[in-house]
C-alpha cells in the first residue's frame, strides 16, 4: 500500500491494455472489444495519487510534469493490463471430490454423481464439519492474488442451512478485513441445492420465511445467486426468491442453462439480472432479451473443461452480435482454478477468441456488475479508477493468456 499522499509515477510501459472507451459503467461489446482503440501504444507512463490514476499520458509528459516529489518506477517496456476482476467464484469449502473425476470419465453424469453422494452436498457436509475454513479462504486468496486477480466475487452455498450459510458470508467478510489486495463482492447463494433431508418445496420456503430474511437483516451480502437449472431449482424458485432478494436491494447474479436449456437466461433477463452464468445451452432468443435487458452473459469455460465437456460457451456468437459477455474462473470442488489467465487460455486457445477481447471480459466487463460509481471503478486504466494493475513478463498484451500452467504476470500493483 501507498503511503498517504505520496505519489507513484510509472514510466516506459509497454502498450497499455486500458479499456477505457465510451461509458464506463457499460461492458464491450463485439469489435469494440479487441479494438486497438483499447491500448495505448508502447512508451507511456501514468501517476497514482491516493490509490487512484490521476495521469495518463507519454512517459516524457509524465516524467515532466510529475517528476519532482514522486516515487519514480520504470516498467521496462513490459505490457501493463488492468487488475482481474473474477467474477464468479465458489471460494470457501472444504473437503476432496477428486473421486468424482473417475465417475465421470466412467459415464456418470454431474446429476447421477450427486444422486450417488457426491456433488454439492458433499462438499456441504464437509463444509460444516469443518473447523479450518478461515485458513482454507487465506490460502485461496493468496492463489488468486498471485494470478493477478485484484477484484473477486464469492458465493456462500456450501452451508444451506441459516446458520452455516450465514457463518459462510461471515466467513467472507472476515477475510475482507484482513487482506486490502484483493476486493471482495459477497454473494448469497442458499438456493445452491437442496440439502439431505428436506423436500425442494420446503426447502425453498425454509429460503423465504428464515434465511434470505437473515441475510437480509444481517446486511452481510450484496447479491443473491440461485442455481436456475432442470433437477435444482426451477424456474418459479427462481422467480420468487430473486423478486424477495431484489425487494431487499440485493443484485441478481444466476446459475443457468448449464447442463440443459431450462430458460434460465431468459428468466434472468426479466429479472433485470446483472449476469447469468454458464448459459452453455441458452437460446439465442434468450440471449438477445439478456442482452436488451442488461444482463451478462457470464462464461466459465474451466467447468466444461474439467467436465470433459464438449459443450463450449458460444462467445465468437456474442461478438459477432454484439451480446456483452464475461469470462470467470468458477473455483469450485470440480473446477479447481483461481488463475484468470488460464481461463483465457481456454478461450483463446480452444475457441480462437481474440486474447484482448477475452481480457476485457475478464476486466471492465464483469466490473460493470459491481458498483460502478467512480470510487469503485475498476479493470479499467484511466482517471479516476482504483490504480490495481498487473505488469506482464511480456512485451505483448497478448501474452496474458498464452501461458497455461505459468504466470504471465511479473508484477501485480495495488497502489
Ligand atoms: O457453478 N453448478 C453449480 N455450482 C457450481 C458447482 C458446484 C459444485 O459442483 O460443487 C458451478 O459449476
Ligand atoms: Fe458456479
Amino acid at each position: 500500500m501507498a503511503q498517504e499522499g505520496s505519489r507513484h509515477i510509472f514510466v516506459n510501459a509497454g502498450p497499455i491494455a486500458h479499456f477505457s472507451t465510451g461509458d464506463l459503467s457499460k461492458p464491450l461489446v463485439g469489435l469494440e472489444m479487441s479494438s486497438d482503440e483499447q491500448i495505448h501504444p508502447t512508451g507511456w507512463g501514468f501517476v497514482i495519487e491516493s490509490g487512484r490514476f490521476s495521469a495518463i499520458s507519454p512517459s516524457d509528459e509524465v516524467l515532466s510534469e510529475f517528476g519532482q516529489n514522486s516515487v519514480v518506477h520504470d516498467l521496462s517496456g513490459r505490457a501493463i493490463i488492468p487488475g482481474f476482476v473474477d467474477a464468479h467464484t465458489h471460494l470457501l469449502w472444504d473437503g476432496d471430490r477428486s473421486k468424482e473425476m473417475r465417475m465421470r470419465q466412467q459415464g456418470m453424469s454431474y446429476a447421477e454423481i450427486a444422486a450417488a453422494g457426491g456433488g454439492i452436498r458433499y462438499t456441504v457436509t464437509q463444509t460444516r464439519g469443518s473447523d479450518n475454513l478461515l485458513d482454507i479462504g487465506r490460502s485461496r486468496m493468496q492463489t488468486a492474488i498471485g494470478h493477478g486477480t485484484t477484484s473477486i466475487e464469492v458465493k456462500s452455498g456450501y452451508g444451506l442451512d441459516t446458520e452455516s450459510e450465514l457463518k459462510l458470508l461471515q466467513l467472507y467478510s472476515d477475510l475482507q478485513k484482513e487482506s486490502e489486495q484483493l476486493r471482495m463482492s459477497l454473494t448469497w447463494m442458499g438456493a445452491h441445492d437442496i440439502p439431505h433431508g428436506l423436500k425442494r418445496s420446503e426447502y425453498v420456503e425454509q429460503i423465504l420465511s428464515e434465511q434470505l430474511p437473515a441475510v437480509i437483516e444481517q446486511g452481510i451480502a450484496t447479491s443473491a445467486d440461485v442455481f436456475c437449472e432442470p433437477g435444482w431449482f426451477t424456474l418459479e424458485d427462481t422467480e420468487e426468491i430473486c423478486k424477495e432478494a431484489k425487494r431487499a436491494g440485493l443484485s441478481i447474479r444466476l446459475h443457468v442453462d448449464e447442463f440443459a436449456n431450462g430458460d434460465g437466461l431468459e428468466l434472468a433477463a426479466e429479472l433485470g439480472a446483472v449476469t447469468a452464468d454458464h448459459a452453455i445451452h441458452s437460446s439465442d432468443d434468450a440471449r438477445a432479451s439478456a442482452s436488451e435487458a442488461g444482463t451478462l452473459q457470464g462464461f466459465l469455460p474451466g467447468t466444461p473443461y474439467v467436465m470433459g465437456s464438449e459443450h463450449w460457451p458460444p462467445i465468437q456468437k456474442c461478438i459477432d452480435e454484439e451480446w456483452p459477455w464475461t469470462l470467470a474462473t468458477d473455483f469450485n470442488p470440480n473446477c479447481q482454478s483461481l488463475s484468470i489467465p488460464m481461463t483465457g487460455s481456454l478461450v483463446a486457445h480452444r475457441l480462437k477468441i481474440d486474447p484482448i477481447a477475452a481480457l476485457a471480459a475478464a476486466t471492465r466487463n464483469p466490473a460493470t456488475a459491481f458498483e460502478t460509481e467512480s470510487e469503485c471503478l475498476q479493470g479499467v486504466i484511466t482517471v479516476g479508477a482504483v490504480a490495481n494493475f498487473s505488469q506482464l513478463k511480456s512485451e505483448s498484451v497478448e501474452s496474458w493468456c498464452q501461458s497455461p500452467g505459468h504466470s504471465p504476470i511479473l508484477k501485480t500493483w495495488r497502489l
